[in-house]
């Protein structure tokens, strides 16, 4: 049976009744319906953020809990820099509110974060929490927990290609798709076996273009704040169930 798994900040194996070698190694959640869920509830889109927030460190504790190797969370597009300046500004301040308020409590559950995208079109305060975040926490050995921030896949892939244009001991004519991936931002994390999408939407995004190559793609209708553990458990028995082919027969 399942057991509550949120609210505690100490590690609490959850038995899902799914084998261990049929649990995705790596989810990718894009965290969508913030500001609709919020204009339902006849406030701002920003409260419909603040509210994903909660959302998000319940959905981590849960991964952690249930053995996910790997979560990645998509929390801003290079494409969301084209809302009003309002919106901007709140979800960068709620980003360093973020690791202010749960940075402590996920190095003590031995969580490794990280962040991908390109973290210069961020002021360099930010920047400097992001890098605090990561050096902190590197050395444990918990989930792979990696937040999406000024990312799209298009530009990882294209400034990986100009790491590579510069990389004098590169050997282009041999180089492998395994090569490759030592230029992107999500370089030593397991491949995507699992994209979870809230909110009703049914389209990538611009989110992990490469590494989502062969994920299993889950969504649901729940917007964001409302998702919860159970449909995370529901998509997660649901992808345990598919029959993965890679091509093959
Ligand atoms: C997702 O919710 C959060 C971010 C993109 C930062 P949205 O803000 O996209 O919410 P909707 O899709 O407008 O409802
Ligand atoms: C994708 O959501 C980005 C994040 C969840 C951070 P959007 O709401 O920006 O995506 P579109 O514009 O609906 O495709
Ligand atoms: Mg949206």
């Amino acid at each position: 049976m399942l057991r509550k798994i949120f609210g505690s900040s100490k590690k609490q194996p959850v038995d899902i009744d799914i084998d261990k070698e049929k649990l995705p190694r790596h989810i990718a959640v894009i965290m969508d319906g913030n500001g609709r869920w919020a204009k339902g509830q006849g406030l701002l889109r920003t409260a419909g953020h603040a509210a994903g927030v909660k959302t998000l460190k319940r959905i981590l504790i849960s991964a952690d809990d249930m053995g996910i190797e790997a979560l990645t969370v998509y929390a801003f597009s290079t494409e969301n820099w084209k809302r009003p300046k309002a919106e901007v500004d709140f979800l960068l301040s709620l980003f360093s509110e973020y690791l202010a308020k749960e940075l402590a409590e996920m190095h003590e559950r031995g969580a490794q974060v990280k962040f991908i995208g390109d973290r210069t079109g961020f002021s360099e305060k930010l920047q400097q929490e992001m890098a605090r975040a990561e050096s902190l926490t590197e050395n444990n050995t918990g989930i792979r927990f990696t937040i999406a921030a000024n990312y799209g896949g298009r530009d990882e892939i294209l400034r990986a290609a100009k790491l590579l244009a510069k990389d004098t001991n590169a050997d282009i004519d041999s180089l492998t798709e395994a090569d490759f991936e030592k230029y992107l931002d999500t370089f030593g994390a397991p491949p995507v076996d699992l994209v979870i999408r809230t909110s009703g939407e049914m389209r990538l995004s611009n989110f992990l273009l490469w590494q989502a190559a062969y994920a299993e793609f889950w969504y649901t209708n729940t917007p964001w704040p409302d998702f919860n553990e159970r449909e995370f458990i529901e998509a997660i028995k649901e992808f345990a169930a598919r029959n993965r082919r890679f091509g093959g027969v």
